[in-house]
């Protein structure tokens, strides 16, 4: 029997081994009999005018570099699929092969070209500096030592306001964002490239920012493909096809109402000695550390002032008082009801921008706004938790409390409170651990949280899975701990199988279920 079974799985075993060797191999050939992909699926950050937006009536993707690419696709015979993506996601997804190429206002660096190829230059540009009307004391670079800098992650702007001495930088996800930080007053100046920067002023209408030092850097844009891309020499044809037949002077003139300048055949950039842009694990570990060190307090800050805003939502929400009833729920219902980025958003950007508008000029610090929205949030959420919690409370306990000669202060003290406390526990684990994943999203007003210091590692070191990974497993560490240290709590506050101690003092007459 036993010997049946055995030839039998083993003629089963090889039948599957001979199917997947056929199955590959077939694979394989018909892969090698198919010609290229005719799409190109070019990745771009729409939201970098006047090269790549979002065309507000049409939701079209428009601009420069998108004229530019479709009619590089026209030339070269392809058809072009813009993805959208964001700008330091670019490079990781041009390694892992998931876009065929990107166009974004990329600069030429001979960093980045280490790790991915470059077509030949199709723009010039360079860096400005971008301050208030009001402010005369910012020239050049050197006048930013130690001043606030707003700049987009993973640009060239990033690496140069880095390099400032003394100077604090903020990082955000977009220019656009940045250049609202620089109208809101909350830094010095922004380092961005100078058509982009020019074409808010002057185009989006952005009303109060001047650019002092122009041209700081010279730089070329590139259009980004895969280490060894096959496409890199159709890409390149093309540019010079269109260079050629006039069209890119076409396109160029109709978006910068100028005429183009000569373009290098080769950015100066890559004759640039390069450092290698290697990964340092030890300095990968330290940034996150001090990530994770920022995910805790404003964990901890926000869930303190979460549960103070939430225990005095949940009273009034159990109050006899109908008008503040209805304000409660309807705090709750809008808290609970919208995204949590989107508040962030409102209150970090909108707030200041709207009394901007009114005249005050009030703006406060990103440290408060992370803690207000996030404690805005938790409260809502706690509010109901705990509402919920003491109102499953059976009312014969109150009637309990009242015969023992308490107040009610004392019946929710030392009766309700303690029984409704064990229960609300496991939420508010739950709720204490989302917080902390939660956190993450104060990454996009440039807090440089757990998740932030990843994301800045990626962009300058490119080794997206490895940084995220890493990242994953610090949060993973920090929730697991939350959930045993919830657990604990929840065993001791258990009266019948609580770890024993020495008897306390008792309470007077804890009546328990
Ligand atoms: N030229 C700069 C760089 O390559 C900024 C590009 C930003 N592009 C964008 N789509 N946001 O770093």
């Amino acid at each position: 029997m036993s010997r049946l079974l055995s030839s039998r799985w083993l003629k089963r075993c090889l039948a599957l081994v001979l199917g997947l060797v056929l199955g590959v191999g077939a694979a394989q050939l018909t892969g090698l009999a198919q010609d290229p992909p005719a799409v190109w699926e070019v990745g771009t950050e729409p939201a970098f005018p006047p090269f790549e937006m979002k065309d507000e009536a049409t939701g079209e993707l428009i601009g420069f570099d998108i004229e530019l690419m479709t009619a590089m696709g026209e030339a070269a015979g392809r058809e072009v699929k813009f993805i959208a993506l964001p700008f330091d996601g670019l490079i990781p997804a041009l390694q892992s092969n998931t876009i065929s190429a990107a166009i974004s206002g990329m600069t030429i660096t001979a960093e980045r070209a280490q790790t991915i190829d470059f077509s030949r230059p199709y723009f010039e540009a360079g860096l400005a500096i971008a301050v208030q009307e009001s402010n005369s004391d910012i020239q050049s670079l050197a006048d930013l030592a130690g001043k606030r800098i707003a700049v987009q992650i993973g640009t060239t702007g990033a690496e140069q306001a880095g390099e400032v001495e003394g100077a604090t930088v903020s990082t955000f996800d977009s220019a656009p964002l940045a250049l609202q930080e620089l109208l809101n007053g909350r830094v010095d100046a922004v380092v961005n490239d100078l058509p982009a920067t020019l074409f808010a002023i002057n185009d989006a209408n952005i009303q109060g920012i001047k650019i002092v030092g122009e041209l700081v850097t010279e730089e070329y844009y590139g259009i980004a493909l895969p280490k060894n891309s096959a496409d890199l020499a159709a890409m390149n044809t093309a540019i010079d096809t269109l260079l050629q037949d006039g069209t890119y002077a076409e396109i160029y003139r109709r978006w910068f109402s100028a005429d183009p300048p000569e373009l290098p055949l080769v950015a100066p950039a890559l004759a640039d000695a390069t450092t290698a842009t290697g990964l340092n694990w030890g300095r990968l570990f330290q940034n996150l550390m001090r990530g994770a060190w920022v995910t805790i307090w404003l964990t901890a800050a926000s869930f303190f002032f979460g549960l103070i805003g939430g225990s005095l939502v949940a009273f009034a929400m159990i109050s006899p008082i109908k008008p503040l009833r209805l304000l409660c729920r309807i705090y709750v219902d809008f808290f609970r009801g919208t995204p949590m980025l989107v508040q962030l958003f409102m209150i970090y950007f909108g707030l200041p921008a709207l009394f901007q508008s009114m005249g005050l000029d009030i703006s406060f610090n990103r440290i408060f706004a992370a803690i207000f929205a996030l404690s805005l949030n938790v409260a809502a959420y706690l509010a109901e938790i705990l509402r919920g919690g003491i109102q499953s409370i059976d009312r014969g306990q109150w009637e309990a409390g009242e015969s023992l000669a308490m107040n009610p202060v004392e019946t929710m003290r030392y009766v309700i409170f303690p029984q409704a406390f064990r229960r609300i526990l496991p939420p508010l684990g739950n709720e204490f651990i989302t917080l902390i994943k939660d956190t993450s999203l104060a990454a996009v007003i440039g807090f440089e949280e757990l998740f932030r210091q990843g994301q800045l590692t990626v962009a300058t070191t490119y080794r997206a899975f490895e940084v995220y990974l890493a990242v994953a497993i610090v949060y993973l560490v920090m929730t697991s701990l939350a959930s045993f240290a919830f657990k604990r709590l929840e065993a001791y506050m258990d009266p019948i199988n609580r770890p024993k101690k020495a008897p306390k003092e008792p309470l007077p007459s804890a009546v328990e279920v």
